[in-house]
């Protein structure tokens, strides 16, 4: 019998097996907050009801203990969940001693270390919903739309993504790479299968610390034959807003859960601006507005509020420490006071961020040198102009891959795409058309110095019946962290493997 389950055993009595995930006690009453993986559920263990033994085994129980419990099902709009059991029956299995996440609250450090443990809380339980539930409208979508899953291989010759960036690997006493995309390989499947999909692990090894990158996470890569970078924009308009959409329908639990304001979700709706690279420059640099608003001005008016605000929150802090320090006042007053004092701290934490990071932000955006790829600061700056995700498209073709295709109508520009969640997020997609030409990609793959024996079985997709193709790349972690509004990428994937992070 699972929690989740509960609506349909009302006046029933049910066993339920899971853990402690908080405990209170009252006047003869014992509240046993259940969680089993479902949901969480209220157990009510009541001393007129029960014999002494029971009575005291709850009364033993701590957090994260394991248990089987038993008890009729009551239904009750206040609780957690809607339902509450009141108990009849109690079976321990382990009563936890110490468990080191305890309900204060905790470091990221000391949360990263326990990342085993801390995945039981409720919200990162919110945020493995939200990803399961990602994982199968991703495949739901390409199902329906005629595409074939591909697995591609793990371990490569060669390099899709450039070689900075490459985990090398011993195959059998010849070097060997983990997998920066499967794109290659997907593009010979499409060749066979018209419509394709790739869905793995991928590897990066990103020797820096930023919010967006982890050194293994997890690619969806379509594929298409006689797709056109247009048509490839349509598709991951359709497809973006399908998997927003069906999140929005089936975790609106979760998504409160995790805190999030989902009126920006719900705009998926409306079309994603499409720029091209010139026109991002501009807005970035501040020679062009978004609906009247321009880049570096709403930074400095950010800025200026971000500034006010956290001189205000300062002196509420400390009036209300001053206020405590008076003599006779109530217990209850003096735990209001602090509770209002420790959240205004968190806020001051996050002001404080803000105040270091947007005049970054703005030096960037002023700084920025027409040519370049953007950084991260250069996609937080545009992306919070907008409430959509925007597509970039059109990049110079020296700071993209080699595989794209050079624009047809002005050579400076190769058709890749970039998809731009807003809010600061930035980059959740990549894509583009690919180079049919075999000697415009033969000489691409010399100046980016690669092996050419690596890749003549690829430029055979150009010998053989090659025609126009397209196709994108999407990180699962990057859309999972702006749909739930993650600070961090770390909290999107079970067990994190970033530079310095590999236990647990
Ligand atoms: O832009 P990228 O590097 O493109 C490719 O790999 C292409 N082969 C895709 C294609 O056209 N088939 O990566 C695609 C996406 C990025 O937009 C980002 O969402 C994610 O993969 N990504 C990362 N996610 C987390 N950590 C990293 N280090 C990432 N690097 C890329
Ligand atoms: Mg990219």
């Amino acid at each position: 019998m699972y929690i989740k389950d509960l609506h349909a055993h009302v006046g029933q009595e049910v066993t339920l097996k899971g853990w402690v995930a908080n405990k209170r006690e009252g006047k003869g009453l014992i509240f046993v907050i259940l969680r089993d993986g479902t949901g969480l559920c209220q157990c009510v263990v009541s001393a007129e009801s029960v014999n002494n033994e029971l009575f005291e085994n709850a009364g033993s129980l701590t957090l994260e203990s394991s248990l089987a419990i038993t008890g009729k099902v009551v239904k009750d709009e206040r609780q957690v969940g809607g339902y509450e059991l009141q108990v009849t029956g109690l079976d321990i299995m382990q009563v936890t001693k110490d468990y080191p996440i305890a309900k204060k609250e905790h470091g990221v450090e000391f949360l990263m270390d326990n990342r085993h443990l801390w995945l039981r809380s409720n919200r990162q339980w919110a945020i493995m919903k939200i990803r399961n539930r990602i994982i199968f409208s991703i495949h739901n979508f390409f199902q329906e739309n005629g595409f074939v899953l591909m697995d591609a291989p793990l371990f490569t010759a060669n390099a899709s993504e450039g070689t900075s960036n490459l985990f090398e690997t011993d195959f059998f006493g010849e070097p060997a790479y983990l997998s920066q995309s499967g794109q290659l390989y997907g593009e010979a499947m499409a060749m066979a299968m018209g419509k394709i999909y790739t869905f793995g692990p991928t590897f990066r090894a990103e020797k820096s610390k930023t919010r967006r990158h982890l050194a293994e996470f997890w690619m969806i890569e379509p594929e298409m034959a006689f797709y056109d970078i247009f048509m490839n924009m349509d598709l991951i308009e359709d497809f973006l807003r399908y998997v927003v959409t069906d999140v929005l329908k089936h975790c609106r639990e979760e998504l409160k859960m995790v805190g999030r304001d989902t009126a920006i979700l719900e705009n998926i709706v409306k079309p994603f601006p499409r720029l091209t690279y010139d026109e991002a420059v501009r807005i970035i640099k501040g020679e062009q507005d978004v609906n009247g608003r321009n880049s570096i001005k709403s930074l400095e008016d950010d800025l200026a509020a971000v500034e006010a605000r956290i001189a205000e929150v300062n002196k509420e802090i400390a009036e209300r420490e001053e206020k405590i320090k008076t003599p006779g006042m109530k217990k209850g007053e003096i735990g209001f006071n602090q509770a209002k004092i420790d959240s205004l701290k968190q806020e001051l934490k996050d002001l404080e961020e803000d105040q270091r990071n947007i005049p970054q932000w703005i030096a960037s955006a002023k700084n920025f040198e027409y040519g370049n790829d953007f950084g991260g600061s250069d996609e937080t700056v545009i992306t919070r102009l907008f409430d959509v995700p925007i597509m970039v498209y059109n990049w110079p073709h020296a700071v993209k891959a080699f595989y794209l295709k050079r624009d047809p109508n002005d050579d400076r520009f190769a058709r890749g795409v970039d998809v731009l969640a807003p809010e600061g997020y930035g980059e959740i997609v990549g894509g583009g058309e690919r180079e049919t030409d075999l000697e415009m990609l033969t000489h691409k793959i010399e100046e980016h110095q690669l092996p050419m024996e690596a890749f003549e079985w690829y430029l055979d997709l150009r010998r053989y019946g090659s025609v126009p193709h397209a196709g994108f790349g999407l990180g699962l972690e990057r859309i999972v962290t702006w749909v739930c509004k993650l600070p961090h990428v770390r909290e999107s994937i079970p067990f994190p493997r970033m530079y310095g992070n590999l236990m647990p």
